[in-house]
């Protein structure tokens, strides 16, 4: 648009000489066609921003993976750290060191040579200060890769709150958070998997996904540290995943983004091999949709994660699944959160993780 002429022109109703290079000679018609080119230009400029960013994604090309970890067989749990701290969740639940959780009365934490088995205490069955549980963190930390978790059996049951995630627990959440299972009580909604970080990492963005879109900051201030989580379908945890004989759980974190297939037992891709001796890689680029989605376009990922050790524990009410909206008889469970943790030993037999193998891959 033309709004003055190439060479200095006259005014005639201000009856001076403008100049288009002097704003203080132009007329309030010169000013208002300037304001009105400068608005045009600015709607044209944000209108092809935001239309870039809604159809803005990453390139997830295909990486090269080479196995570098297996965490399988009779010494799992020897590649771990026993949390035994007061529980920064605020559960009803005492962590116990690996003595205890290893040894023949409680027996919490158990491999062999086809599987490594994690529960919640099923003998106390006065347990009024808090149920004997574990939380285990690997020793090793991780700033990206390609994890394959094998998983024979999910926790569930009123007051559990279990979870298969990673994070550094010394710079939380300035090191960030990946959740990749987690649910609580009856586990009947499905497995939740989220995000937690500082600020800046966003996903109202275009993301490539078959699970449902729960909440999208990350920020942990924000949501009362809700996170961004997805929701899966009811049998990606809980008693339905776990009578499908469990399956797959894969998440690769990488700098175009995090994403999280499941794979049920049934139809677990040919690429990842179900013998770990087998240290053949498998290749995300083949798979379908992943079921969760983190693209980077708002949420720069190595400035968001670093040092992330992979953590498994079962916590018991606590701020999720004690929560008085929560804990509900809705979901079957009688009384309060903390009666049931006390009194009801025996429910919590179906209160235990059980996994084939952990392994993990990083791209050369
Ligand atoms: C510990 O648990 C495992 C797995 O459930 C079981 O096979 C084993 O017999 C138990 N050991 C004891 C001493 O109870
Ligand atoms: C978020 O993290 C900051 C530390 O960076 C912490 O002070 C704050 O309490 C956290 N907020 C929530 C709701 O967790
Ligand atoms: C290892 O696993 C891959 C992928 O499942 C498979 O194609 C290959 O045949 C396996 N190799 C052996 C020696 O079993
Ligand atoms: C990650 O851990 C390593 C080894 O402990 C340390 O040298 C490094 O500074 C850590 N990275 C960050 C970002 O803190
Ligand atoms: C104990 O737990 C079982 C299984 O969840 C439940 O059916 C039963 O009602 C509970 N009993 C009490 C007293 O809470």
């Amino acid at each position: 648009m033309r709004v003055y002429g190439e060479s200095p022109s006259y005014d005639k109703l201000q009856n001076r000489q403008v100049s288009r290079w002097k704003p203080k000679t132009w007329s309030w018609k010169i000013w208002a066609a300037a304001a009105f080119s400068v608005l045009a230009v600015v709607a044209i400029v944000v209108g092809a921003v935001l239309g870039t960013e809604d159809s803005a994604y990453p390139k997830y090309s295909a990486l090269t993976y080479t196995l570098q970890d297996t965490y399988s067989g009779t010494d799992f749990f020897n590649q771990f750290d026993y949390f035994t701290g007061y529980d920064p969740s605020l559960g009803f639940v005492h962590y116990v060191p690996y003595e205890t959780a290893t040894s023949p009365q409680y027996n919490l934490t158990y491999a062999s040579s086809s599987s490594a088995v994690l529960r919640v205490d099923t003998t106390d069955t006065d347990a009024s200060t808090g149920r004997y549980s574990v939380r285990i963190t690997s020793k090793k930390q991780y700033n990206s890769g390609l994890f394959i978790f094998d998983v024979l059996n999910s926790p569930y049951g009123c007051s559990t709150w279990p979870a298969l995630w990673l994070t550094d627990p010394n710079n939380w959440p300035s090191h960030g958070e990946i959740d990749v299972m987690e649910a609580v009580n009856q586990a009947t909604t499905g497995n939740q998997m989220t995000l937690h970080t500082t600020d800046d990492c966003k996903m109202n963005v275009k993301r490539k996904e078959t699970g449902e879109v729960q909440t999208s900051n990350c920020y942990n201030a924000t949501d009362e540290n809700a996170g961004c989580g997805v929701q899966g379908a009811a049998d990606t945890f809980g008693e339905a995943f776990n009578a499908n004989g469990g399956g797959i759980y894969a998440m690769e974190w990488r700098n175009a983004g995090i994403r999280i297939w499941f794979f049920p037992r049934s139809s677990i891709p040919s690429d990842i091999p179900t013998d770990v001796s087998n240290t053949t890689a498998p290749d995300p680029s083949s798979w379908d949709e992943p079921l969760a989605d983190f693209p980077s376009t708002h949420c720069d990922m190595s400035s968001h994660f670093q040092n992330q050790s992979i953590i498994a524990n079962i916590d018991l009410c606590g701020a999720w699944a004690g929560a008085t909206s929560v804990y509900t008889a809705a979901d079957q469970c009688p009384g309060t959160c903390s009666e049931f943790v006390t009194s009801n030993a025996t429910a919590f037999k179906t209160a235990y993780w059980e996994w084939s193998s952990w392994r993990v891959y990083t791209a050369s």
